[in-house]
């Protein structure tokens, strides 16, 4: 049916529709913030779906389009108007600050430079073309010059907007958007096992991933992976002048595209160093870590009319720099496969490797977990093995790289006896732990020790490893018991033992007689119970005969504590040896001291939010710590929040913080607060 035979009416609900659903698309996949129901979502598509179908007015840009194209036979040549340049890289300070004064020199200014810095988003690259706001072509970059056109399967990416929302404004007539595609990494990994359970080969990382459902011939395929855009720049554009790169992202933002929310705007290349080191350590953060992958960051100039005096090499604009991480992945080969004994007796293997740098740093041993995991990987001596580092955590295995196996490389087997004390090994069934079970076995002595010496137990200053294990190893130390018999003459004769901190140790012991009595509970090292549960459990019970008297019932009343929890607190009291060692402990005068009356309810009916990374303790910890004293933990912040407690890179909630005037602490203030009225 032709267009003019439409009731008119037709016409303007069908537009209306289409304007909606972009809209409402935008706020669910874009903003993360939807205004209406998913229902009332799916009943106006339905509503399209059927008017489109009716009066045969469905259009390629039209949202009901997004799925549903035919599989091609291959894809076709985009050229692009201006060829989409890669990028120098960068890999240390030194040649940041030379690119900076690069630019200076080429531009004869000693001026510092605005920068903008974005997130290097470690993707596949594409080109989406607007013209008069309607998308129509969408690429891959290829060679730079020409990619392949892969327009119906960006379309099944709901965070690319079919149209421009320029809000009445007229959209260019042709705009260039160049992005990343990528996929988030919860995203990938479950992607990746499901491939697996379907027998299918795993994709090695996100942006192969990424590239790969890219390529699809068939759209269904694409839109069945959890694909994601951000957008980093501008090609051609017609009927729109912009002053500045910033203003460029605003912009495209505005318009309803996805542009990376860490994007900021600095003032000279320390700006642009110190951003590296946020993203680096944002990137490694444990709890608030990027969802995606990053390989670096990109400093670009911000004023247009630099960008084009600059111009560009061949291959790369001189405005624009990569400055890229240290890779945090590195192959190298076992050289042996150690077991160590933990203070539980926990034996982990561990791979002792040839050194090799990963993320900046050398390492040379890697973590195997537990006996599944190395039967898992099949990780043999002699195998070379792909090696990576997150932050500051023991770096582990991911994977053996099997065709470089050598002929004679064994499976590993896990020993029978304990490598320290050569006792028998248990692994009871269901579990995945191996243990060594003599409680005297010198491995778990000193770990134990050192626990019950750390700072959020006894917190005895100068016990460090290479001293704890002198202690047990010349036989001076059998329990931590014999800590409180240690004098300066026995001490003084050890290696690495002057008068004065051998005088130090035993002070400090001497101080540790008496304590707050959740340390002393945290000291004795019942599997489950941490600082957390034992402030929980010292808050319930005054003294530690009280704890130790406590069944069941007692203990699962006390908030916090679960079953593994009850189960493990009483086979710990009910061991002989550990009553033996506690009267010990009690006849040498160590003490718990039970909390301050106050304490029990110190922050009885106070709300607390956090935001940001704590450097100290976990989120969860924190809030089990707030719960202890009776205080209450919620996710966002309102008139009726107490407190917030801001760590390291706090978010929106910081903000709303102050704007109601509510209380803001860092963590020392928020420690201070709780010890305080323990
Ligand atoms: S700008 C002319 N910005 O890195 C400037 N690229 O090595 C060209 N990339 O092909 C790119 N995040 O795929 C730019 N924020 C970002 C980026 C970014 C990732 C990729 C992009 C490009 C490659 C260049």
């Amino acid at each position: 049916m032709a267009e003019k035979n439409i009731p008119p009416e037709v016409v303007s609900r069908v537009a209306e529709l289409r304007e909606q659903l972009n809209y409402h698309n935008y706020r669910y996949y874009v903003l993360d913030d939807p205004m209406i129901s998913d229902a009332e979502f799916d009943r106006r598509m339905a509503e399209l779906t059927r008017l489109e179908e009716a009066y045969d007015l469905a259009r390629p840009d039209s949202p009901t389009q997004r799925v549903g194209a035919q599989p091609l036979d291959k894809f076709e040549t985009v050229l692009h108007r201006q060829p989409m340049l890669s990028l120098e890289n960068a890999f240390s300070e030194a040649e940041v600050f030379a690119f900076d004064e690069r630019l200076k020199r080429f531009l004869k200014t000693t001026d510092a430079f605005d920068y903008v810095l974005e997130p290097k988003m470690d993707g596949c690259a594409v080109e989406l073309v607007y013209e008069n706001g309607r998308l129509t072509t969408g690429s891959t970059r290829g060679d730079g010059f020409r990619g392949e056109n892969v327009t119906q399967n960006l379309k099944t990416i709901h965070t690319i907007p079919l149209g421009l929302l320029t809000a009445g404004e007229p959209a260019p007539e042709l705009l260039e958007v160049r992005g990343e595609v990528y996929m988030d990494l919860p995203e990938f990994k479950q992607y990746n096992a499901e491939r697996l359970a379907r027998g299918e080969p795993a994709f090695a990382n996100p942006r192969n991933a990424a590239a790969g459902s890219l390529r699809q011939l068939d759209p269904k395929i694409t839109a069945a992976r959890p694909l994601k855009i951000y957008c980093y720049g501008v090609g051609e554009v017609r009927g729109r002048n912009f002053d500045t790169h910033w203003e460029v992202l605003q912009t495209l933002k505005q318009w309803g595209l996805r542009v990376n929310p860490l994007i900021e705007r600095g003032r000279g290349v320390e700006a642009a160093i110190a951003y590296h080191q946020k993203l680096e350590h944002k990137r490694h953060d444990q709890h608030h870590g990027l969802p995606y992958e990053i390989d670096g960051m990109v400093i670009k100039v911000d004023p247009l009319a630099l960008q084009e005096r600059l111009g560009a090499k061949s291959r790369s604009p001189r405005w624009a720099l990569a400055y890229k991480f240290a890779a945090t992945q590195a192959t190298t080969r076992i050289l042996a496969i150690e077991v160590n004994v933990g203070r539980t007796g926990a034996v982990t293997p561990m791979a002792v490797m040839e050194p090799v740098e990963v993320g900046g740093v050398t390492v040379s041993r890697a973590t195997l977990h537990n006996e599944d995991e190395v039967a898992k990987k099949d990780v043999r001596v002699g195998d070379t093995v792909l090696v990576q580092r997150a932050g500051d955590v023991i770096p582990e295995v991911v994977k053996v790289i099997v065709e470089e196996r050598p002929p004679e490389a064994q499976p590993f087997q896990m020993p029978g006896n304990c490598p320290v004390c050569d006792t028998r090994l248990v692994r009871p069934i269901g579990e995945k732990v191996t243990r060594c079970p003599n409680p005297d076995c010198v491995a778990s002595l000193t770990r134990g020790i050192q626990h019950f010496a750390g700072k959020s137990a006894m917190d005895i200053d100068g016990l460090g490893e290479k001293i704890v294990q002198q202690l047990v190893e010349v036989g001076l130390v059998k329990d931590v018991g014999d800590l409180y018999h240690l004098t300066e003459g026995d001490l003084i004769p050890l290696e690495r033992f002057a008068a004065k901190s051998a005088r130090n140790i035993v002070s400090a012991i001497e101080a540790s007689r008496e304590v707050p009595l959740w340390r002393l509970i945290n000291a004795l090292g019942i599997r489950y119970v941490g600082e957390a549960t034992a402030q929980l459990l010292a808050r319930h019970f005054p003294s530690l005969e009280q704890l130790m008297a406590a069944d069941q019932e007692a203990l699962l009343h006390v908030e916090g504590v679960g079953e593994q929890v009850e189960y493990s607190i009483r086979e710990f009291f009910d061991n002989e040896r550990n009553q033996a060692l506690i009267k010990r402990l009690q006849d040498l005068g160590v003490r718990g001291l039970p909390p301050k009356p106050q304490a029990a309810s110190s922050l009885g009916g106070k709300t607390f939010v956090f935001t940001g990374g704590l450097a100290n303790i976990s989120r969860d910890e924190a809030k089990a710590m707030v719960a202890a004293r009776g205080g209450k933990v919620t996710s966002s912040v309102s008139a009726k929040t107490d407190y917030v407690v801001a760590g390291a890179d706090p978010g929106s909630k910081l903000a709303k913080a102050e704007a109601l005037g509510v209380e803001i602490m860092d963590e020392a203030k928020f420690r201070e607060l709780l010890e305080g009225k323990t």
